[in-house]
């Protein structure tokens, strides 16, 4: 049991959140073990994005508590979150569209540079990145590298391909080295095709950094194929937490997730 625990990197207890009189939290439990890949399902409306906000600071639970790595982070604005290494992309894609794709990450890692507030400089005054001993451009580079994207770092963001953009979205949520990514529809908006090139990148690229994925997806065919775990919610409540096997058959996921998605 004490070993268990210890394998634990996320533990959320009793949350609940209301918005006047919509519930989009009731009494959520939810623990993820450390290197997992849990796909969050659920009809529009259901509350993975406001369990995703409460995560990450930027909403606090009415009541409960979020545990990170043994810390209690409940308190904790999104800014210190992300620094612990909680970071997140949005459901639409925070980019720069004026700036190329090399100066959207070049925005991102400032931001990492900034909420550290410390840091070093290079002899020729390039500031080190924290954390990584390497000087901004080098990470910007190895990031974009990493998830296939160097052949787009000159072109403005606004020009990219939908499943592009949804990529370089992604990438910048590693500028913070996170240990914990929550990805709130990373396939959302893209053809059938892509999705599954998304969603292989990713694994990828999370398994050389070692960090822990949690991502909300619509479509069954992607959760089937690389969720380990599936958590289901409905009306704000988890109705279902099992391996995709499992949940994706499950009477209840049939009923008020799969059998009423969005087209
Ligand atoms: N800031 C807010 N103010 C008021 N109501 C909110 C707020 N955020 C979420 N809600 C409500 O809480 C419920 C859960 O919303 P949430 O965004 O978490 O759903 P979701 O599962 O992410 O849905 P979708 O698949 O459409 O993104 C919804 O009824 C939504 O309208
Ligand atoms: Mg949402």
């Amino acid at each position: 049991m004490a070993d268990a625990r210890k394998n634990l990197i996320l533990e959320a207890t009793g949350l609940n959140k209301s918005f006047g009189a919509v519930t989009a939290a009731k009494d959520i439990n939810i623990a993820v073990e450390r290197d997992s890949f849990v796909g969050l399902i659920g009809t529009n409306g259901a509350g993975k994005t406001t369990f995703i906000n409460m995560v990450t600071g930027y909403l606090k639970p009415d009541t409960g508590t979020i545990v990170y790595d043994g810390r209690d982070i409940t308190p904790l604005q999104p800014r210190d979150i992300t620094r612990l290494g909680i970071c997140r992309s949005f459901q639409i894609p925070q980019l720069y569209n004026s700036l190329t794709v090399f100066e959207n990450m070049m925005v991102g890692l400032a931001v990492v540079l900034h909420n550290a507030g410390r840091g070093g400089f290079f002899s020729s005054g390039e500031p080190i990145v924290p954390g990584r001993d390497k000087s901004l451009h080098a990470v910007a580079e190895e990031i974009l590298a990493s998830f296939d994207l160097t052949s787009y770092r000159g072109r403005s963001a606004q020009v990219l391909p939908g499943g592009v953009r949804k990529l370089l979205d992604i990438a910048l949520t590693m500028v913070a080295a996170p240990k914990i990514l929550l990805l709130d529809e990373p396939t959302s908006g893209v053809s059938s095709e892509e999705k599954f090139g998304i969603m292989e990148m990713v694994m990828k690229v999370v398994k050389d950094a070692g960090a822990t994925v949690l991502f909300v997806e619509h479509d069954m065919e992607v959760v089937s194929r690389f969720a380990q775990r599936v958590i289901a919610f409905a009306d704000g409540q988890v109705i279902c937490d099992a391996p995709p096997e499992v949940a994706l058959v499950d009477p209840d996921v049939l009923r008020f997730v799969v059998g009423s998605q969005r087209a």
